[in-house]
């Protein structure tokens, strides 16, 4: 789509290949843009995946990311050792110059970049195009030389950075850089309460006695799927109806994450009672089928999950890590437990289906927290007003 004379032309920058919250939240925001002010426009992976499903229907994108050593790398392994660190760098020369093209021939007047390695390449690109430059982060860096990678070219960029949780945005506390707050948003007409669909229930293998705990995201081992396979252990027992609904995929570079889970299921002889989805685009309903939400990971940066099961009005319970404190208010919206404690987990879980009224209780003071604070038009609205501040000052 041509931007017209009063729009602002806003280029974004991901090299995501495969779908993840970044790109859900990014997808939402672009979507909820005033029209007669922004004009967006992809910079993204020449073999982006998570394009596949049509959502930026009639914007403009541009490929430009072929692959590079740097987009191949874990958020881990980021400005791990110096020499290293200048090879990856060599080796992105050819997207900083596609990017700084991408961003010519788009005409930017805005560069957003909504990935961590973006925030590095992408960033080069708009300081040597000139343009004014927003980061969106959305990691926490537990490496240290990653985030002083990354701090050493946020000194240089100088970006406005938009952190979506307070636990993001400490991260840059000692720099002389503007940091905004702002909380991912979720649609939340998508993800709204609503009775469990008895067929997928049935294509399940879920029947109607059955106490569902349900995990959504990424088989990735930060996660910590595993201490929650540990917690189904442990309270089994006591619950014969126990299930767990596990739902999303391995990232290709992880396989050997899916074959431990496996290993420990048997281990754990808990086969019977664990679902595998993979994949799938229909989280809403999925969510509406369980009785308890479980996000048991460790340093989530936000965590967009546990908004959308809040969202459907289910209880939740997360890991007092990352940016979770910041959307589960515990005891009134839900249970937060110290991460890798598989015990304490289980209690939680256990006190939650030993008592369904103040559970249900939780859910539904969930859901007027997450229409509150987390809805997708007020966060757009957010955003924009950021890019109105940047802009001016430019
Ligand atoms: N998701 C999905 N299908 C799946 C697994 C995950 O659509 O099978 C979505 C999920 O609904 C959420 C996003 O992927 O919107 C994951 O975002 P989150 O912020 O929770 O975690 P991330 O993957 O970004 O670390
Ligand atoms: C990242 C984080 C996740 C966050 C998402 C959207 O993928 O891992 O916690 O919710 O970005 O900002």
């Amino acid at each position: 789509m041509a931007a017209t004379e009063s729009q602002h032309r806003i280029a974004f920058v991901d090299h995501a290949v495969d779908i993840g919250g970044a790109e859900k939240s990014l997808t939402e925001l672009v979507k909820r843009l005033d029209p007669n002010e922004f004009c967006p426009v992809l910079l993204h992976s020449n073999n982006a995946k998570w394009l596949a499903d049509g959502s930026w229907g009639e914007f403009t994108c541009l490929p430009v990311f072929g692959p590079t050593q740097l987009l191949e790398k874990k958020r881990t392994e980021v400005g791990r050792g110096l020499l290293r660190s200048l090879a990856d760098m060599s080796a992105s020369a050819g997207p900083v110059f596609s990017i700084w093209r991408g961003l010519m021939r788009a005409e930017a007047d805005l560069v957003h970049t909504n990935s961590l390695k973006c925030h590095l390449l992408g960033g080069l690109a708009a300081r040597l195009a000139g343009r004014p430059l927003v980061w969106h982060v959305r990691d926490i860096l537990t490496a240290q030389e990653g985030l002083n990678l990354l701090k050493r070219a946020a000194m240089s960029f100088k970006p406005r950075i938009i952190a979506i949780s307070s636990a993001v945005a400490q991260q840059f506390a000692d720099l002389p850089v503007t940091v905004t707050l702002i909380a991912n948003g979720v649609p939340l007409d998508k993800f709204s309460p609503g009775p469990p669909n008895p067929q997928l229930q049935a294509e399940l293998g879920l029947a109607p006695e059955d106490e569902v705990l349900c995990v959504v995201g990424r088989l990735t081992p930060w996660k910590g799927h595993t201490t929650l396979l540990e917690a189904l252990s442990l309270a089994a027992p006591r619950h014969p109806h126990l299930k767990l609904m596990i739902v999303g995929e391995v990232a290709f570079w992880e396989n050997s994450y899916e074959r431990e889970l496996k290993d420990k299921i048997d281990d754990l002889g808990i086969a019977g009672r664990v679902i595998w989805t993979g994949f799938r685009e229909d989280v809403p309903e999925l969510l509406r089928l369980c009785d308890i939400f479980v996000l048991p990971s460790v340093d989530e940066p936000f965590g967009r999950v546990l908004v959308e099961a809040m969202g459907v009005g289910k209880p939740v319970i997360g890991t007092n890590s990352g940016g979770v404190p910041e959307i589960i208010v515990d005891g009134e919206t839900g249970l937060l437990v110290p991460p890798k404690d598989a015990e304490a987990l289980a209690e939680a879980i256990e006190q939650m289906l030993s008592d369904p009224l103040q559970a249900q209780q939780m859910g539904e003071a969930g859901l007027n927290r997450a229409r509150d604070l987390f809805d997708a038009d007020r966060v757009a609205d957010q955003v924009q007003d950021v890019y109105r501040e940047v802009l001016a000052a430019n």
